[in-house]
């Protein structure tokens, strides 16, 4: 808006500026201008506008337009919160982010590199192991023929023989090879609940024939000694997912008590002392529910627009107190490309997100350090093909299934499951290095476990039931949400619903 629409739309209000304010406000956008100026309607005693009413207003930093003992609509200015004495320091790892570094055509030859990078990054740390430091290769297994073998290779099969052994087909860069687990061996083949295809393996064993007889099965795993590094400053990381803003089932009341609760506007003194420690809000994707996601969708929506769905999001998110920095991941459902690994939402679909600099917006996965804690977030759609692969699995302990893909080192071990991923030029798929924190959704359920240094987290969701949900026996626990103390690595569950 210009000078004079600027002037035209308060003074519609009954509204005078002070032409300070009007400096302040023309640094604006229509969107922020008309989200102050509603504010400023309900003022009783409108006198002429200052710059401090505006700057006040501007974007939400937690101040407020309360009534007073009075009833009288007046300026409440809040007192600063703990994470606002701190600056932010928050590393986005973008060598690890597909966002604007895709160079995948789809085309054979980049599959076959794709497979090789995933093959050579997962050996490396199967390598480092001692049973498989002088892991062989599969041509110099076969020719020559040793008793002893320790070799590492990419399952490309699985099945049972007529006489109940378990037989695996290997593949490494050199040939495949076929490994037999001995239906007598009760105690290796509780192995099987764990095995996908396409996964990388080690295999101690003997050669018998053409095969080996395996008397143990590597996993990459992670390392027992590993230390958890922690923040030496008290600010905590909040981390959610799943929103599905647009849904009919998207629990509104639920996502403003939580937005209610960063600004320090309810809990108990204990809870809001907690809020305000929180520097960081990481959402692990599916901010909106989308359009076209499943057949029938547009039953289940209630904004059936995406860009009003996002702009909806954003209305919510820039409540939340302007010292948060907040990080955003793409999920299934959000407007990118359905190929993991997916880049961030771009600026088409939500501009707003892309106008306020505290909003990261970052690609599915990404590795993010706050203040020297690792956090690895990823959406999480690959628990959907491990939860109906393996036995004993199921959407309401994710945190078991999460920890598949940690002794796995891979966040989508199984290819051609229900996740189509993008073959690139390297495996950004693989867990190289080793998070503090790995932190996904999607199944709207929340799980927490900790395995050897290692905290993981499903962070839930804010939407009820769906009726795709109701079929598959789905119950979700809306209204979860974790805050992580970075200092201690001590996880708080808070509860909205
Ligand atoms: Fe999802």
């Amino acid at each position: 808006m210009d000078d004079i629409e600027i002037i035209s739309r308060f003074l519609e209000g009954n509204l005078n500026l002070h032409p300070l304010a009007l400096e302040e406000l023309k640094k604006m956008d229509d969107s922020e201008i008309e989200r102050i100026l509603s504010k400023l309607t309900k003022l009783e005693n409108k006198n002429v506008i200052t710059v401090e009413q505006i700057t006040i207003l501007k974007k939400n930093n937690g101040s407020s337009l309360e009534k007073n003992e009075n009833n009288v609509v007046v300026f409440k200015k809040r007192k600063r919160a703990l994470a606002e004495e701190y600056d932010a320091e928050l590393r986005i790892k973008n060598e690890l982010d597909i966002t604007n570094r895709s160079f995948s055509n789809g085309d054979i030859q980049g599959f076959v590199k794709y497979f090789q990078d995933r093959f050579e990054k997962i050996s490396n740390i199967l390598r480092v192991r001692e049973q498989l430091k002088d892991a062989a290769n599969i041509e110099d297994l076969r020719r020559r023929s040793r008793d002893d073998v320790r070799l590492i290779g990419m399952i490309s099969d699985i099945r049972w023989s007529k006489k109940g052994h378990l037989l695996l087909e290997l593949e490494d860069l050199t040939g495949t090879i076929t490994v037999l687990l001995s239906k007598n061996d009760g105690d290796l083949l509780k192995v099987s609940n764990s095995l996908v295809k396409d996964e990388v393996i080690g295999v101690v064993g003997r050669m018998w024939n053409d095969m080996v007889i395996a008397e143990e099965i590597l996993f990459p795993d992670l390392p027992i000694n590993k230390e958890a590094n922690k923040s030496d400053v008290p600010l905590c990381l909040a981390l959610i997912s799943d929103i599905h803003m647009g849904s009919t089932k998207f629990l509104e009341e639920v996502f403003t008590k939580f937005i209610k609760w960063l600004k320090g506007e309810m809990g108990s003194l204990k809870h809001k002392n907690l809020a305000e420690r929180i520097k960081y809000l990481l959402i692990g994707g599916d901010l909106v529910d989308g359009v076209g996601v499943y057949p029938g969708q547009e039953k289940e929506l209630v904004i059936k627009d995406i860009t009003q769905q996002y702009k909806r999001v954003a209305d919510f998110l820039e409540e939340i107190p302007d010292y948060i920095e907040i990080i955003v991941l793409p999920g299934n459902h959000d407007a990118v490309r359905q190929a993991e690994p997916q880049p961030a939402i771009s600026q088409d679909f939500a501009p707003r997100f892309y106008e306020n600099s505290r909003f990261h917006m970052v690609g599915n996965p990404c590795r993010t350090t706050f203040h020297g804690v690792e956090v690895l977030s990823y959406h999480g759609r690959s628990l959907d093909d491990i939860i109906s692969t393996l036995p004993d699995h199921s959407y309401s302990k994710p945190e078991k299934a999460m920890l598949e893909l940690l002794r796995k080192r891979h966040l989508t071990p199984i290819y051609g499951g229900k996740i189509p991923l993008a073959p690139e030029s390297m495996d950004y798929m693989v867990i190289e290095d080793l998070p503090d924190i790995l932190h996904l959704g999607h199944v709207h359920h929340y799980g927490w476990a900790q395995y050897r240094g290692v905290t993981l987290i499903n962070s839930g969701t804010f939407q009820d039931q769906t009726s795709f949900q109701r079929k598959l026996n789905m119950i979700p626990t809306p209204g979860k949400v974790p805050i992580i103390d970075l200092s201690e690595l001590k996880t708080i569950k808070m509860e909205f619903l």
